[in-house]
């Protein structure tokens, strides 16, 4: 069911309820439309692994040249995706590592050394030992995972961090529930897994009145209202770190693998900590990109238009001729 002439990529998105996501959807998009040759095809299983194991399965029946998954989570999805593997088609995981090594290559920031640079960075604030809360999601995700690992590796042995207490709610309702029942006496500091539960954090700290003694930090670092870089600069955030989609350098990757070239089997992108000294600087690079980005997509717009006028000039000429 697939175009044999075109390189076909599927790409299974774990979640959609969320702008990081949308922005990697995008980003994804606009650079498989600078390549004629490829044909992407998304499909989001909203936080549904059963969902997502039938849409890697579809992939495979229909032979696509190449998958891309961003898994919900690393276990149950793991036959699946060795499947595909086995099946010869190359699988690209993104942001998202799963209990297996049969997958072709894994592109995404290092979570680990999130948890480490946000342990540090907090450290790095205070002169007096201080209680620590992170807040985290309570999901077997690789990031998840990992950014609580890094983050109690420091802590431990940080002599400015005396305990981490870990919340980490059922439901997205009960951050601030849970962050309600805590008493914020000696915790300084708050680890909040994204942007988002950063954003829930700072709205009870608010409410309590002590949002100005509390130092959040969060993780994604998006533009826009509300996002990462504009809660820093109104110094809601103490600072968030860039968590990149790599949207882009996914379909790069998979031409790259598409071309018969030997890739690296992990791909890093790189984090960058935004606070109050390069959180302007950041927006303003950030901007650009997205602007460069929009122009790009006119031009193919209007690629795509000429394209049109041309085939109906042609068929018109075609018609004239028969006549
Ligand atoms: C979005 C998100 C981000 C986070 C990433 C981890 O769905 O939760 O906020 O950084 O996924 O996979």
């Amino acid at each position: 069911s697939e175009d044999t002439d075109k390189i076909n990529i599927g790409f299974s998105q774990c979640i959609s309820d969320d702008i990081w996501r949308e922005e990697m959807n995008h980003s994804m998009q606009v650079e498989a439309d600078l390549h004629p040759e490829v044909d992407l095809e998304i499909v989001i299983s909203n936080r549904n692994v059963k969902k997502q194991i039938a849409q890697i399965n579809k992939f495979v029946y229909d032979k696509v040249d190449i998958i891309i998954i961003s898994p919900l989570e690393s276990i149950e999805i793991v036959p699946a995706i060795e499947n595909a593997y086995d099946s010869g088609i190359p699988v690209i995981l993104i942001d998202r590592k799963i209990n297996s090594d049969k997958y072709t290559a894994f592109l995404g920031a290092d979570n680990l050394s999130i948890g480490r640079l946000t342990a540090n960075y907090i450290a790095s604030k205070t002169v007096k030992p201080i209680r620590v809360i992170e807040l985290m999601p309570d999901d077997f995700s690789s990031p998840t995972l990992d950014r609580s690992l890094g983050f109690n590796q420091v802590a431990e042995r940080s002599k400015n961090i005396k305990e981490v207490i870990t919340l980490k709610p059922y439901t997205d309702g009960a951050y601030a529930q849970l962050l309600d029942s805590v008493s914020f006496e000696e915790v300084n500091s708050v680890f909040a897994f994204n942007d988002l539960i950063a954003k829930w954090a700072w709205s009870v700290a608010d409410r309590k009145g002590i949002a100005n003694n509390l130092k959040i930090v969060g993780v994604d670092g998006l533009l826009g209202p509300d996002q990462g870089i504009e809660m820093v600069l109104e110094n809601k955030l103490k600072a968030t770190i860039l968590y990149p989609t790599g949207g882009a350098e996914a379909i790069k990757l998979a031409l790259r693998i598409a071309n018969g070239e030997q890739v690296p089997k992990n791909n890093e992108l790189d984090i960058v900590l935004i606070d109050q000294l390069n959180a302007d600087i950041m927006k303003h690079q950030l901007l650009k990109i997205k602007n460069q980005q929009a122009d790009i997509e006119n031009q193919i717009d209007a690629i795509e238009e000429q394209e049109r006028l041309y085939s109906n000039q042609n068929n018109l000429l075609k018609i004239t001729f028969c006549f």
